[in-house]
């Protein structure tokens, strides 16, 4: 089994092995080398205590040293160097309270989340892995290494990690890791809302969002996010639905690509839906409605998103993006300048939206649905090329305009007279220039 280390991560081994001690490359980092993915870091593990790694390297950073971590500085580079160490209680993902050191890399790996995670590499001695990691990586499986139990206990947040490997990899966590994940989620409520936060992100980001459906299952959304258990709970019983609103959910986000741009969209496709369970009524037909739902979805999307203490930008784009997730403009420019108007930027973002959310639904009408919507596209873009107005920005005339030729003064009238204006060149961008805008200022002084 070869692996090809880096040149950094090769001298740093080098130079610890020289010293007279074992280092490896360790974690993540083999087991993404394993898949021949790209490692987002290299960490190395080694017996050489952190006051001896400092000795041997110029350029080295602190922050990490009472948990055993010297960051060694090369070129632009920076790497962590941990020696080997059997944990405390971990107080976040990555830092125990307290460590002790071992000269035996196998009580390191013995104590690490997965055994996929739990793989280490140098050349002198190959593949490390005593905890059938690579068969798991073969098998597409996500295994506590030992006891899930204690692993879980160490550190709650591994409830989350282990289902977001299994959604950012496309594989399956092991039954027994994920009935315990299960049993213990309950310690996830010690977890800081941010490490929640951003496993929980990931999750719905990844290739797989549909893991989701098994975080439900196991007990573990009903903890960290217990709005989609009640998602996953009621049923659409009408013609535009086939799923309830939990797979529903689930089926739009995997309609979006995953990338880093896109968790906006995934997170809208999240929240879109989540007002459903609150609105729901069903007719004397037995028909399902859910009557004012894109609302009270934003007003979850909001609520969830501060109990996660998410960004503003964030919180507000996929406010706007839920509360308008249903909107249908008319098929005029009209009707479609005014939408854009009132939502800005988030305006584009609606096109994705609408489609994940049809694609998600049944076939009833999806012609007639998807032409609707290439529809409205086909008239933003016109309305792009054409650069009509559609905010106050775009006039031809500003406030300064206005005092100077009307004499209007700043306040609440010059912003009414502005607003009228856009109202006006919205309906006809023609009315966009110095003049018509004057003569209608004129008119409303
Ligand atoms: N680790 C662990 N338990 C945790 C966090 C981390 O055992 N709660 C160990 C694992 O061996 C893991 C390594 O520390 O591989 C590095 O952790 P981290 O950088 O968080 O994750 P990676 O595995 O590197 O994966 P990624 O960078 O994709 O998040």
């Amino acid at each position: 089994m070869k692996i090809q280390l880096p040149r950094d991560v090769q001298h740093i081994i080098g130079v610890i092995e020289d010293a007279g001690y074992e280092a490896y490359a360790v974690g993540g980092c083999v087991r993404d080398a394993l898949l021949n993915r790209t490692a987002a870091d290299w960490d190395i593990t080694t017996s050489a205590e952190p006051m001896e790694i400092k000795r041997l390297f110029h350029r080295t950073i602190d922050v990490g040293l009472k948990h055993g971590t010297v960051t060694v500085l090369l070129g632009k580079r920076s790497y962590e160097v941990t020696t080997y160490r059997i944990d405390g209680d971990y107080e976040d993902a990555r830092h125990p309270k307290n460590v002790h050191f071992t000269r035996d890399i196998g009580e390191d790996l013995k104590r690490r989340d997965f055994t996929i995670n739990a793989m280490a590499y140098n050349e002198r001695t190959g593949l490390l892995d005593l905890f059938s990691g690579r068969e798991d990586l073969k098998n597409g499986i996500v295994r506590a290494v030992g006891d899930p139990m204690e692993r879980f206990s160490e550190d709650a947040l591994r409830i989350l990690r282990a289902f977001r490997f299994a959604a950012k990899l496309g594989f399956s966590v092991e039954e027994s890791t994920a009935k315990y994940a299960g049993q213990m989620a309950l310690n996830l409520k010690k977890i800081s809302a941010e490490r929640i936060r951003e496993e929980l992100t990931k999750i719905v980001s990844s290739e797989h969002p549909e893991v989701l459906r098994e975080l439900y299952r196991q007990g573990i959304s009903r903890i960290i996010l217990p709005e989609f258990d009640r998602c996953m709970e009621t049923e659409q019983r009408n013609p535009h639905h086939c799923l309830n609103v939990g797979e529903h959910t689930i089926e739009a986000m995997r309609q979006l690509p995953s990338a880093e741009p896109f968790i906006i969209l995934r997170l809208t496709m999240l929240f879109h839906d989540m007002g459903k369970p609150e609105c729901h009524t069903r007719d004397e037909k037995g028909i399902d409605h859910f009557h004012g739902h894109a609302k009270i979805s934003a007003q979850i999307a909001e609520r969830v998103l501060m109990r996660l203490k998410s960004d503003r930008r964030t919180m507000e784009l996929v406010k706007i993006l839920v509360t308008n997730h249903d909107r249908k403009p008319a098929l005029t420019k009209k009707g479609v300048r005014r939408l854009m108007s009132e939502l800005k930027e988030a305006f584009p973002l609606l096109f994705p939206v609408w489609r994940a959310d049809m694609l998600a639904q049944s076939e009833y009408k999806r012609e007639e649905k998807l032409s609707y919507i290439a529809e409205v596209e086909r008239l933003y873009r016109e309305i792009e090329e054409a650069k009509d107005p559609v905010s106050i920005s775009d006039l031809k005339i500003n406030g300064r305009d206005l005092m100077h030729e009307l004499k209007i003064e700043p306040g609440p009238d010059m912003g009414s007279i502005l607003n009228r204006l856009l109202d006006a060149v919205l309906s006809e961008p023609e009315l966009n220039n110095r003049d018509s805008l004057l003569a209608l200022a004129r008119e409303w002084k």
